[in-house]
C-alpha cells in the first residue's frame, strides 16, 4: 500500500507586525478585550512588496530545502487559498512561475479549512500512484480584505503561508484518515461579498458597496467548537486510534477560547494542543501548516508519532485528519549514472547511493 509521507515543511509570514496597541489607535478596542476574548496579541500583515505568491514561494522553498528537492522534482502543486493574487490564473500557477519547474498546478478553495482539504486531495494523488512528489501550500493575505473600521473582524486576522512536501512511502506515514465536511447554508455567517463574478453588477447597483469580510462572530464560534471537536474525534476513530495514541492536536488558530473549548470537548489536556495564535492571529489557510512547522521545531514529536490536524472556516466548512509523522518507507530512485541522497525530516543526510553500470539504485528512508 502507498502512503503520502510529509518529507518537508516550511512557513513564511510578512515582516510587518500589527500589535493590539496599534489596533487601539485604529478602532474602539483594547488590548485587554482582544487578549481575553481571542488570545491574540499581534499578527503579521502584508506590506506593499508582499503577496500571497511571495509568501507561498518562501514557505515552499523552505519545505523543498528540508526535503532536499528542487522545484523540477515536484510533480504537482496544490495551493489552498481564498485570497489568490489573481482570479485568473490560479495561485498555484503563480507559485510555480516563482519557483520554476513544470509541475501541474491548481488551487483548492475551502477558506480556513483549505490546507487540510488540500492535503487530503494531494495525498490521494500520491497514494494512487499518479504523482510521486507533491507540494501543498496553505496561504492567505486576508488583511487586504479586512475592514479596518470594523473592530469585530479587524482584530482577528493576519497573513502568512505554510507548505509541506508529500512523497510516496510504503510505510503508514502522512495522512492516515480524513474527515471533510461543509454546511453551505451557513455561508451567510462568514463571507466576503463581491470578490467574484457578481461584483460588477452589485457594484453598479450599490455604489456604497463594501467588499469586506462579513462575520457573525457568535454563530461562527458555536459552529467552530462543535465542528472542530466532532471532526477531530471522527478522524482519530477512522484511523483506528484513540486520543491516547495522539501526540499533538494542531488546530486552526482562530480564537484561543475556541481551541480550549474544542480540547475540553475532546477531553484533551492543553499541553497536547498547539497554539501560536498570540503571535499570528488567524492566518486562514496558512494557520495549520504554520502551526505544524512551528510545533515541529520544538521537537515535541518525532518519527512515528500521530498528530491530528483540524480546521473550520467559511463555507461553513470543516476538515480533520490524522497524520503520522516521519519518512519511514520513503524511497528515492537515483537516476542512472547519478548520485542520490535521502534525508531525514530534520534535513540530515541519512543515506547516499550511486547508480552503477547505468542501473538506478534505490535510497531508502529510515
Ligand atoms: O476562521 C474563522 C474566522 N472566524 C472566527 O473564528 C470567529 C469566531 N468568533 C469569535 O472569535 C468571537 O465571536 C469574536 C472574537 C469575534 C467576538 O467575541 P465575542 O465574545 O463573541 O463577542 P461578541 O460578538 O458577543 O461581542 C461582545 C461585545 C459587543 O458589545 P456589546 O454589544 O455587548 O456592547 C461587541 O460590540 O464586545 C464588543 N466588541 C468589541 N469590544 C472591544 C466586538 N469587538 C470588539 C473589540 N473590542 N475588538
Amino acid at each position: 500500500m502507498r502512503y503520502a509521507a510529509i518529507t518537508g515543511w516550511g512557513m513564511s509570514v510578512p515582516e510587518r507586525v500589527l500589535t493590539n496597541a496599534d489596533l487601539e489607535r485604529m478602532v474602539d478596542t483594547s488590548d485587554e478585550w482582544i487578549v481575553s476574548r481571542t488570545g491574540i496579541r499581534e499578527r503579521r500583515v502584508v506590506g506593499p512588496d508582499d503577496s500571497t505568491t511571495s509568501l507561498s514561494a518562501a514557505a515552499a522553498r523552505q519545505a523543498l530545502a528540508r526535503a532536499d528537492l528542487t522545484p523540477d522534482e515536484i510533480d504537482l502543486i496544490v495551493v489552498a487559498t481564498c485570497t489568490p493574487d489573481q482570479f485568473v490564473v490560479s495561485e498555484a500557477c503563480l507559485v510555480q512561475a516563482e519557483l520554476g519547474g513544470r509541475a501541474a498546478a491548481f488551487d483548492v478553495g475551502a477558506a480556513c479549512s483549505g490546507f487540510v482539504y488540500a492535503l487530503s486531495v494531494a495525498s490521494l494523488f500520491v497514494q494512487h500512484g499518479i504523482h510521486e512528489r507533491v507540494l501543498v501550500i496553505g496561504a492567505d493575505t486576508l488583511t487586504r480584505f479586512v475592514d479596518y473600521t470594523d473592530r469585530s473582524t479587524c482584530i482577528l486576522f493576519g497573513d502568512g503561508a505554510g507548505a509541506v512536501v508529500l512523497e510516496a512511502s510504503d510505510e503508514p506515514r502522512g495522512l492516515l484518515s480524513t474527515v471533510l465536511g461543509a454546511d453551505g447554508a451557513g455561508n451567510r455567517h462568514l463571507y466576503a461579498p463581491g470578490w467574484g463574478a457578481v461584483v460588477p453588477e452589485s457594484a453598479a447597483l450599490f455604489p456604497e458597496f463594501r467588499p469586506y469580510l462579513q462575520m457573525n462572530g457568535q454563530e461562527v464560534f458555536r459552529f467552530a467548537v462543535r465542528a472542530m471537536g466532532d471532526a477531530a474525534a471522527e478522524a482519530v476513530e477512522r484511523a483506528g486510534l484513540g486520543f491516547g495514541d495522539v501526540e499533538m492536536l494542531i488546530p486552526h488558530q482562530a480564537n484561543a477560547r475556541i481551541i480550549d473549548a474544542a480540547a475540553r470537548r475532546l477531553d484533551l489536556p492543553l499541553e497536547k494542543v498547539w497554539s501560536n495564535l498570540d503571535r499570528y492571529g488567524n492566518t486562514s489557510a496558512a494557520s495549520v501548516p504554520i502551526a505544524l512547522a512551528e510545533a515541529e521545531a520544538t521537537g515535541r514529536f518525532a518519527e512515528g508519532d500521530n498528530l491530528v490536524l483540524v480546521a473550520f472556516g467559511a463555507g461553513l466548512s470543516w476538515a480533520a485528519g490524522v497524520v503520522r509523522w516521519g519518512i519511514a518507507g520513503v524511497k528515492r530512485t537515483v537516476p542512472p549514472g547519478g548520485v542520490g541522497t535521502a534525508v531525514d525530516g530534520g534535513g540530515r543526510r541519512i543515506a547516499t547511493g550511486a547508480a552503477a553500470n547505468g542501473r538506478a539504485v534505490e535510497v531508502a528512508g529510515v
